[in-house]
């Protein structure tokens, strides 16, 4: 085993202090972890809301296999090989109509990039080259590109890195403590908040902006859903105006909301659509755009010989990837995982809520599979008092994410209603300790 903690530079990771008490993890099937000491560790997160089927699925594991032994690698510039075709085949029959078009990226970084990226020059393409900026959302987390963090709201994801993107504004974001607090499921207040976009129409003139960019339920930002009727008034609104509405689904897609994908669950459908994560149960990197069939069609013009978008990546529908993601798919589908969340929801959201009242906590969200349990912060101190939460469930066997002083949840999509209780009593334990 590695002894040696210096040399790894760790992301999104306070490094001094996991080194000097390193959180090793060296095995995992499904629904656990073991530590390297042989320690279980309940996943309470799917990996990083991305092991959706659970830990090691023999279908994946053996795809990927013989893939590797098969074609280990294709060129996908000019040249391809059939498994991206059949996935791509595949994916459209999971998609919200219309939304029949994939390209392949490696992330949901560089979905996000990609998806903004077409938004501009499908509109430069149908002669509206005028329309190039890019609307994101206070609180919004789309990756860390240069599109996403511009287009993102996280502030500590943003203020090192300069001026970003320019042309670029936001609407505001939708949490609302004050009167939807400790809500099942989608909060009732705040589909107005909506109209901000017309607030930002009248200032910038439509024929400026391409694109609006959401997540249907914002994840990293503390799990923040979206209000009842808010999406519905996104869309008309992107509509009026000739908009483009992109779905950043990298954490909603393939199950977590008990729909195939977030668009689905709620009823409204994007121009575009970012995923990764799910897509190959996190086995593999992988994420892809799905546009729909008019955007594709613009691009289709001009000479037949020349390329129509100039862009992709070496390891776009890598085959690896695409063995990764068929292997996914047929798992979903012979377990029924991709409406699994929507059975379990109710369980969930009983458990979740049962932990009102507890010290500290001040609000409680849930959708799905998705739980967010915000904490008073300690007074100077913003993030503390969730990370030492996180310590303590680690310490007792179940891996939970912070973001701030909100607690996320996001387990396996396969999760039982034993270890359900056993990430809840896990938590409320803990919760009781710091109080
Ligand atoms: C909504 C959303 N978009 C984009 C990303 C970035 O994905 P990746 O870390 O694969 O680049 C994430 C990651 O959590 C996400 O939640």
């Amino acid at each position: 085993m590695t002894t040696d903690l210096d040399a790894y530079w760790m992301p999104f990771t306070a490094n001094r202090q996991f080194k000097k008490a390193p959180r090793l993890l060296s095995k995992a099937s499904g629904m656990h972890f073991w530590t390297p000491e042989g320690r279980e560790v309940l996943d309470g997160i799917a990996g990083l809301w991305c092991v959706n089927a659970g830990h090691a699925r023999p279908k994946i594991v053996e795809a990927i296999r013989a893939q590797a032994l098969e074609l280990d690698f294709a060129p996908p510039f000019n040249m391809a090989h059939p498994k991206a075709f059949e996935l791509a085949e595949r994916l459209v029959q999971l998609t919200p109509a219309g939304l029949n078009k994939v390209f392949y990226t490696n992330s949901g970084s560089e979905s996000v990039e990609t998806a903004l990226k077409m938004a501009i020059a499908y509109h430069r393409a149908r002669g509206e080259g005028s329309r190039t900026r890019l609307i994101g959302r206070e609180r919004g987390y789309h990756g860390v590109n240069f599109g996403g963090i511009s287009v993102g709201g996280m502030v500590a994801n943003r203020k090192m890195f300069g001026s970003m993107l320019t042309g670029v504004d936001h609407i505001r974001h939708t949490h609302d403590p004050a009167r939807n607090a400790f809500s099942i499921g989608q909060p009732q207040h705040g589909a107005e908040l909506a109209d901000d976009l017309e607030r930002l129409v009248a200032l910038h003139d439509a024929s400026t902006i391409a694109a609006v960019i959401v997540e249907p339920v914002a994840g990293s930002t503390g799990v923040l859903l979206p209000p009842q009727g808010y999406l519905e008034r996104l869309r008309a609104i992107c509509d009026k105006h000739g908009i483009l509405l992109i779905f950043d689904e990298v954490i909603t897609g393939f199950g977590r909301t008990g729909a195939p994908f977030a668009a689905q669950r709620f009823g409204v459908t994007p121009d575009l659509m970012t995923v990764a994560k799910g897509l190959t149960n996190g086995c593999v990197p992988m994420g892809a755009v799905f546009a729909k069939q008019h955007i594709h069609d613009v691009f289709m013009n001009g000479p037949e010989h020349l390329i129509e978008f100039f862009h992709g990546y070496t390891y776009s529908g890598h085959p690896l990837a695409c063995a990764a993601a068929l292997g996914t798919l047929d798992t979903y589908a012979e377990e029924g995982l991709l409406t699994r969340a929507s059975e379990m929801e109710a369980y969930f959201a009983d458990a979740l809520h049962s932990l009102k009242g507890l010290p500290h906590v001040i609000d409680i969200r849930n959708i799905g599979l998705v739980g967010g349990i915000e904490l008073a912060p300690i007074d100077g101190s913003p993030g503390k008092r969730a990370f030492d939460i996180f310590l303590e469930c680690w310490e007792r066997g179940v891996l939970i994410r912070t973001t701030g002083d909100t607690v996320a949840l996001s387990p396996p999509l396969i999760i039982s209603k034993t270890h359900v209780d056993q990430i809840v009593g896990t938590l409320a334990d803990a919760l009781k300790r710091a109080g």
